[in-house]
């Protein structure tokens, strides 16, 4: 929708290093990413959602009982997407993915959760946040949890989920502008879970 991307342009004048790009990504994006939540998930957290364009193709992938936690750190993007995506199962909550695990549990998840997605532009945050960030997603997610996101180039976050997660997977996306790799690992089963 070209409100969403004049929307989207306008958060990256504002704040270039967090948004990242100067589009929302696409739809095919996000079905690659959103691929690798199990339907059947009930508790997700979605990390930088943007103007929704990932939030949007996970609700249509969820079952009814299921809960999203969008943090997102931009104001703007936070009120638009609880105007715009007025779902029940959607809690938008205006919050650094950092604040992840403890969020969760505030939320009703102590023992965690089944995925956490990401449209964090990684590669433009300084190496602690990024690892930060990784482990906070890996310490809210249950055993057997999945971390999917994606990245424009595969330095970033592909080594940090091999040193937190273990491993990871990497795909392609064609047809996003720009083209872009889909990043997926899963928490050991045999790992703790949170708390
Ligand atoms: C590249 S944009 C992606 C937006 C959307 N997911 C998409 O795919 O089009 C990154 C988003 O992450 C948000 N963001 C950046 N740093 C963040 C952080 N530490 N915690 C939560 N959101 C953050 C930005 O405000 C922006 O909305």
């Amino acid at each position: 929708m070209l409100t969403d991307k004049l929307r989207f342009l306008w958060g990256f004048v504002r704040h270039p290093r967090e948004v990242g790009s100067i589009t929302p990504s696409s739809r095919f994006l996000a079905r690659a990413v959103t691929s690798h939540v199990p339907s059947g998930a009930r508790a997700v957290a979605e990390l930088g959602p943007g103007t929704g364009p990932i939030t949007r193709v996970l609700l249509e992938r969820l079952e009814p009982a299921a809960t999203v936690l969008a943090l997102e750190i931009d104001a703007g993007f936070c009120a638009d997407l609880r105007r715009l995506l007025p779902d029940a199962r959607l809690k938008v909550l205006e919050a650094p993915a950092q604040r992840l695990p403890q969020l969760a549990s505030e939320a009703g998840f102590p023992t965690g959760l089944d995925a956490v997605v990401s449209g964090l532009p990684f590669a433009n945050f300084p190496p602690p946040l990024r690892r930060e960030i990784v482990q906070a997603a890996y310490d809210a997610l249950k055993p057997g949890g999945v971390f999917a996101g994606y990245g424009y180039a595969p330095f970033a976050l592909p080594p940090l989920l091999r040193s937190v997660f273990g491993s990871c997977r990497l795909g392609y996306e064609w047809r996003n502008v720009p083209p872009a790799f889909v990043i997926s690992a899963r928490k050991p089963a045999s790992a703790p879970g949170p708390g």
